[in-house]
């Protein structure tokens, strides 16, 4: 491998954060882990015999039968657990309600037309969650089968997911806020058998059409016929639908006269449980499988460590459980942990800009865990919607989803938390299941950017474009040199994606797809993605699925989408386009935003369209997307252009700034 070659894998930091923020003295004393040494010596526990740790955790949870052996790693293929026997919604639930809990709160839900409340408890969690398994084995869902799910953010998606879990069905959650052709994509990819939806969802006080979108899905003239043969529908908005006879039922029809107490199919350890569909850089989004053992215990021992829940706490994360965020710390970390959370349906700012801390006002959770998106969000309306709200129920602060920006940080540290709360920035990502790198709120000193140090049982290192470590300091790619519990199993039918994305790069670790630098402390500092995903509101968007969507328009021969800084969501997705036909106007543009809203959703609409007489390519037809982000940002070109095919291109496409 030649130096340059080595050299792509190595990226510089610009970035330097001197502040250090110790762990309240007062949350120390009653924390899980309230030292660094406690940290440190359960961090080289797992590291020195890995298999006895997972073991001694693995206990814990509620064996159908025994698992043998903890792990069999054939790298990349591991295995957790294997051959025991084990129910996901029985670790969330059952345990719980065995063990005299029953009556716990679950979940408290509020509702987006404000007034709309209510409150379970475990064991009527466990009732409507067996009432709808029953439901779907009536229909004939089964193990291994994959059934999505496609609904508003209420304490139904919460029961759908464990009513699958709970059967061995395989759920697959589409966000609500896909179009109709994402649902057709991921519903025939995953070879789905039934759809859970809702006749609409509020958003913002309009109504989602979410049944009318799945009708659409089931339709998709881009397809092959559907293998979606039931729509299970629950009644939320009220909103009139069409229920199609023999393939529709409402959920409240299904469940009636269904048994409360329906036993847990006992599902191997590394039965699927999920999949979650993630935008990669090339091609379709590719499905995430989880597994169950391995994932639950991951889900759990990470929420446990990481927000330090005790028994009174109420845990409000902020994601839709479309995302993996909500799968790991809405449903299965909080609730396999014993703990009650606040799910809300609706959006920060409806019907104004301080719903969030109305709600924490009201509701006084204790742990409030949110992604730098909405924390910027929440700065631009200003401070008014936060001042006079008693926030004094939080006792910790999270963030996910992307690096927290310093100025960020402060603000949320500072006027959410009342500079009392620690703030836990948590770096993982769909594939590995839980939090994967975070301080503990006990004893990590903190510092604004950084996700500090790998919980146990994770070994990161930063290696160049040959594998090799990079030098202290230094930035490169992240891989991780262990497996973990809740790593991924694979992508879903595509073994080969699954070798060459995550385990080719650098033979033997998983490629995370970031860069990163460790600084003199050890601490870990995330740099952005190393592929062209872009990350838009916390969310990982691929360059070309909005590439496509705009390549499937009649007027449009070829897009390049890159990303560019944005205040608010952090990156804004920015488009380059050459026509076949039509005039290159405002009216085209608004089309072109139209069609991207009905091929993806709304969160890939471009904030920029750049229409272009060509595009700058590398000698092999490759689009330079570095330099088209140099563009998008307003930025001077820099670095190597001599591949470049030709500089006019460039020079056109800097004359034609907006
Ligand atoms: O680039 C990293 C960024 O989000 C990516 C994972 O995206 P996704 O699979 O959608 O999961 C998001 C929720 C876990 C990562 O590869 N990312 C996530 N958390 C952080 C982050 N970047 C910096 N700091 C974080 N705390």
């Amino acid at each position: 491998m030649s130096e340059s070659q080595r050299a792509a894998g190595r990226v510089a930091s610009v970035m330097q954060e001197e502040r250090v923020f110790p762990p309240p003295a007062e949350f120390s004393r009653r924390a899980r882990i309230g030292s660094l040494a406690d940290y440190r010596r359960l961090y080289d526990e797992a590291a020195a015999d890995p298999g006895a740790f997972w073991d001694a955790r693995a206990r814990e949870l509620p064996w159908i039968t025994p698992y043998g052996r903890v792990l069999d790693w054939r790298p990349p293929h591991a295995r957790w657990f294997a051959d025991g026997r084990i129910n996901a919604s029985a670790v969330c639930l059952d345990h719980h309600v065995a063990a005299g809990r029953g009556g716990k709160t679950a979940l408290v839900w509020v509702g987006e037309p404000t007034g709309e409340r209510c409150v379970m408890t475990y064991a009527e969690l466990l009732a409507e969650v067996c009432r709808l398994a029953a439901g779907l084995r009536s229909l004939g869902v089964g193990p291994g089968q994959v059934v999505s799910i496609y609904m508003p953010m209420t304490p139904e998606l919460v029961i759908a997911m464990l009513a699958c879990a709970r059967i061995g069905a395989v759920h697959s959650v589409i966000f609500g806020g896909f179009s109709s052709e994402a649902i057709a994509d991921r519903n025939h990819d995953a070879a789905a058998v039934a759809v859970i939806t809702a006749d609409g969802g509020w958003r913002r006080g309009a109504q989602l059409p979410l049944k009318a979108n799945v009708d659409r899905a089931l339709a998709s003239p881009h397809h092959p016929p559907t293998t979606v043969k039931h729509v299970i529908v629950l009644e939320r908005t009220g909103q009139a639908v069409e229920m199609v006879p023999g393939r529709d039922v409402w959920w409240r029809d299904l469940v009636s006269g269904q048994p409360t107490d329906l036993p847990p199919a006992a599902m191997d350890s590394e039965d699927p449980l999920f999949i979650l569909y993630t935008s990669g850089s090339t091609g379709k989004p590719k499905g995430i499988k989880h597994t169950t053992a391995g994932y639950v215990l991951w889900a759990k021992t990470t929420a446990e460590w990481v927000f330090d829940l005790r028994d009174d706490d109420l845990f409000w994360c902020t994601a839709d459980c479309g995302w993996i965020t909500g799968h790991s710390y809405v449903t299965y970390g909080p609730l396999a942990a014993g703990a009650s959370i606040l799910i809300y349906e609706g959006a920060p700012n409806a019907p104004h800009e301080g719903r969030f801390w109305e709600i924490v006002e009201q509701e006084r959770p204790t742990i409030f865990y949110t992604a730098p998106t909405a924390i910027r969000s929440f700065m631009k309306w200003g401070l008014q919607h936060v001042e006079g709200r008693d926030l004094s129920s939080l006792r910790l602060l999270g963030s996910v989803g992307e690096g927290i920006n310093p100025e960020a940080w402060m603000w949320y540290h500072e006027k959410i938390g009342g500079g009392r709360c620690p703030i836990v920035d948590t770096w993982w990502q769909t594939e590995t299941g839980g939090i994967m790198m975070s301080p503990l709120p006990g004893c990590t000193p903190t510092k604004p950017g950084s996700c500090t140090l790998p919980l146990p049982g994770v070994v990161p290192q930063i290696v160049d474009a040959a594998g090799d470590a990079v030098e202290q300091g230094e930035g490169g790619w992240l891989v991780i040199t262990k497996p973990w519990p809740g790593m991924l199993r694979g992508v879903w039918g595509d073994e080969a994606r699954f070798v060459d994305t995550y385990w080719s790069k650098v033979p033997g670790k998983y490629l995370a797809g970031d860069n990163a630098r460790q600084d003199a402390d050890g601490y870990y500092w995330i740099m952005g993605r190393i592929d062209d995903v872009l990350n838009v509101a916390g969310h990982r968007l691929s360059t070309i699925e909005i590439e496509s969507a705009l390549v499937s328009h009649p007027a449009v021969a070829e897009a390049a989408a890159v990303g560019r800084p944005h205040d608010v969501k952090g990156e804004a997705v920015a488009v380059f386009v050459t026509l076949r036909s039509g005039n290159p106007d405002d009216a085209l543009k608004d089309a072109l935003r139209k069609h991207v809203r009905q091929q993806i959703g709304a969160l890939a609409v471009p904030d920029d369209i750049r229409f272009t007489a060509s595009l700058p390519k590398t000698r092999s037809g490759k689009i330079m997307r570095r330099l088209l982000r140099d563009i998008a940002a307003g930025r001077e070109t820099v670095g190597d252009t001599t591949t470049l095919e030709d500089y006019t291109v460039l020079a056109n496409l800097r004359s034609n700034d907006e």
